[in-house]
């Protein structure tokens, strides 16, 4: 009997840019995280490997999603250093592998999947924490993950006003230039402070080691999503905000590690129980979404490996069904 050769699909960036948008991967990543609300899904913390003498790291981050068969692993890095080389400071590839026989069904570029995921998992959090008629949008940070969460958040809420802040004004020029087909008021404040105190949404998405945002800036009613800290040691938000906040994390061990909380939790001025919820139970229905107008919420992000491998799925399915990527022998079976 003639063996059948088993090809490994390639999916460059280009294939997987034209099959699928950050409003398309929203539902794809809340499923993903009712699976792990319910205790369906095995995801090992990330393994970090530190490369101090390039100020950045690698992360690698395997994910099993049985009742969705997706199975895989992401490897990325951060160095915040590269966008002066010219490069992005984020870039990925992942594995995707069938469950069933381990067989690598697929190879993609993950770096436009990781700010896919990342925003629509910061669409998935607004959508059941802030109020319902969140229009006013602040983005402290304007880089690549910011506009990524702005586009998610305009599918989930009805946005018509965005308030940057940026500590490179250029940047923060050029967003402002990117969004203005949004039809949108867009506008760069000069300080952090007047980009916050009057949003209904906060998003931080900066490598920050020192909080860029007051406790005192912040006023009741407001959702923060915490998109920066990723890593132990980096802070975007003040302590004395996140002790007064309702705070649901993505993961509770990688948030303890290197979440937005990893800080405050090991000076010990906030204390684990203060970690009200994961993303999962919310969207699982075990915990409530937003309890009152005028709570402060804060989703803790630190980006999780089942985001990516739902993410990769849709892209791998839909390039497949429409003829894209180019498939190889890997294996030689
Ligand atoms: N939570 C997640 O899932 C997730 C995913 C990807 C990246 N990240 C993290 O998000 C952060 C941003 O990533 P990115 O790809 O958008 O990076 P980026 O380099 O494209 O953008 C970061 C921006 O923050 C600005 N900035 C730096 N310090 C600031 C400060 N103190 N105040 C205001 N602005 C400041 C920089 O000028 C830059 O424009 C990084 O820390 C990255 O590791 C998190």
């Amino acid at each position: 009997m003639e063996s059948q050769t088993h090809r490994v699909l390639i999916l460059s960036r280009r294939d997987i840019e034209s099959v699928v948008t950050i409003g398309d991967a929203i539902e794809s990543v809340e499923a993903a995280f009712r699976e792990h609300g319910l205790g369906h899904a095995t995801m090992p913390a990330k393994v970090y490997l530190d490369l101090p003498e390039h100020e950045g790291d690698f992360r690698a981050m395997p994910a099993y999603l049985p009742n969705l068969k997706i199975a895989g692993i992401k490897w990325v890095n951060s160095h915040p250093g590269n966008r002066a080389r010219g490069l992005p400071s984020v870039m990925a590839v992942t594995i995707l592998s069938d469950p069933a026989t381990a067989l690598p069904m697929a190879l993609l570029d993950a770096t436009y999947l990781t700010l896919v995921r990342t925003g629509a998992g910061g669409g998935v959090a607004a959508r059941r924490l802030a109020r319902a008629g969140s229009s006013h949008l602040a983005l402290v940070g304007c880089g690549v993950q910011a506009k990524a969460q702005a586009e998610a958040l305009r599918r989930v809420l009805p946005i018509r006003q965005v308030t940057l802040f940026d500590l490179r004004q250029e940047t923060a020029r050029a967003l402002q230039a990117e969004m203005g087909g949004w039809g949108m008021k867009v506008r760069v404040a000069p300080t952090p402070r007047e980009c916050v105190q009057e949003a209904d949404i906060v998003v931080t998405a900066t490598p920050a080691r020192q909080p860029v945002v007051e406790a005192d800036w912040i006023r009741s009613g407001t959702h923060i999503n915490a998109i920066g800290a990723d890593a132990p040691g980096k802070q975007e938000i003040e302590s004395a905000l996140l002790a007064r906040a309702r705070i649901v994390v993505d993961d509770k061990e990688q948030a303890f590690h290197s979440g937005e909380v990893n800080v405050p939790l090991k000076d010990g001025t906030l204390k684990p129980e203060q970690i009200d919820a994961t993303l999962g139970e919310v969207v699982a229905g075990k915990k409530p979404g937003r309890r009152t107008d005028e709570e402060i919420t804060l989703f803790d992000s630190t980006g999780l490996a089942i985001q990516d491998l739902s993410v990769s799925r849709l892209a791998f399915d839909r390039c497949r069904e429409r003829g894209l990527g180019t498939a190889i022998d890997l294996l030689g079976l």
